[in-house]
C-alpha cells in the first residue's frame, strides 16, 4: 500500500469514504422486491463499508469494483477479519469498462461513487452489464430544493456542474432505460458520524503537511463540510432505487 499517495493520506483507513450508514445499507436491500441473486457487483466499493453488509445480507459472493488498489487492499483485509473473505472478491477496474468485464449483474449497487462519471453517464455505460429486470441502487449527491444560498451553488458548480435535483436523476433514469420505484434521502447524521467528524479533524492536521498536493486536498474537504454547514437541507446524499427494462 502507498502511505505517500494524497489519496492514501487523505482517506486511507476511514471506515466511510462518503456519506452512508450500514443501516441504510440493510434498508435498501429491504426495499428491493427480492432477496435472491445470481451476480451482484459493488461499484466504486471504496474501502467496503457497504460491501460487507451486502456479503452478510445476501448468500452470494458480492464483486467489489474500485480502481484504487489500497482501498481494495483495506476491503480485503477487513473481509478477512469478518469471516467474509469467500463472500467478497475484489476488481481493480475503472468503472467505465464495467461492461467489458460483467455480463448479467441482477443486482449493481453504488454509494457515492456513480459521480465519478457523472449519474445519467453511468446509467447509461452500465446499461449492457445489467440483466433485464435487474437490479440498481444508486446513492447520488442531489439538489433538495432551490433554497441554496449563492455560497453552496457556487461551490457545487465547481466541484460537480453535473449535480441534478431528484427530479432531474429520475428522469434521467427513465431516459437510459430503467423504471424507478422508489427514493431515499439520507439524513445529515449519515454525513456527521463516522465520516465528516473524522474527516475533520484529520483534514485539519494535513494542512501543513510536506505534500503540496495533500495540503491542498486537505483544504478541499475542510471547504466541503463547511459548505454543508452553510447549505441546511438544499442538497442531500439520495438513493435510487431503479429496475432495468
Ligand atoms: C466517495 S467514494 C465511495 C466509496 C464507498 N462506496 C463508500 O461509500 O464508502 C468513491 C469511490 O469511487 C472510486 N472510484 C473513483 N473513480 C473510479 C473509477 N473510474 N473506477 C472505479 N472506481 C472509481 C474511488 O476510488 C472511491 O473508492
Amino acid at each position: 500500500m502507498s502511505d505517500c499517495d494524497p489519496i492514501n493520506v487523505m482517506y486511507g483507513g476511514l471506515e466511510k469514504l462518503g456519506p452512508g450508514d450500514d443501516y441504510i445499507t440493510r434498508l435498501m436491500l429491504q426495499k428491493l422486491p427480492r432477496r435472491q441473486f445470481r451476480l451482484v457487483v459493488d461499484v466504486g466499493c471504496g474501502s467496503g463499508r457497504q460491501t460487507l453488509v451486502l456479503a452478510r445480507e445476501l448468500d452470494v459472493v458480492v464483486h467489489a469494483v474500485d480502481n484504487f488498489a489500497p482501498f481494495l487492499e483495506e476491503l480485503n483485509q477487513k473481509a478477512r477479519v469478518a469471516g467474509l473473505s469467500d463472500r467478497v472478491q475484489t476488481h481493480c477496474l475503472d468503472m467505465a469498462v464495467l461492461g467489458e468485464n460483467f455480463r448479467e449483474i441482477d443486482l449493481l449497487w453504488g454509494e457515492g461513487s456513480a459521480y465519478n462519471l457523472g449519474f445519467a453517464a453511468a446509467l447509461q455505460s452500465w446499461f449492457p452489464a445489467v440483466a433485464p429486470g435487474g437490479y440498481v441502487v444508486l446513492s447520488e449527491l442531489s439538489w433538495l430544493d432551490d433554497e441554496a444560498h449563492d455560497t453552496v451553488r457556487e461551490f457545487w458548480a465547481s466541484a460537480y456542474p453535473g449535480m441534478g435535483t431528484i427530479e432531474e436523476n429520475c428522469q434521467a433514469a427513465v431516459t437510459a432505460g430503467y423504471r424507478l420505484f422508489d427514493t431515499y434521502t439520507l439524513p445529515r447524521t449519515s454525513w456527521e458520524n463516522g465520516y465528516y467528524d473524522i474527516l475533520r479533524p484529520r483534514a485539519e492536521a494535513l494542512l501543513d503537511h510536506a505534500d503540496s498536493a495533500v495540503r491542498a486536498l486537505a483544504r478541499e474537504n475542510l471547504e466541503e463540510i463547511d459548505i454543508f454547514q452553510l447549505a441546511g437541507d438544499s442538497y442531500g446524499y439520495v438513493f435510487y432505487l431503479l429496475q432495468r427494462n
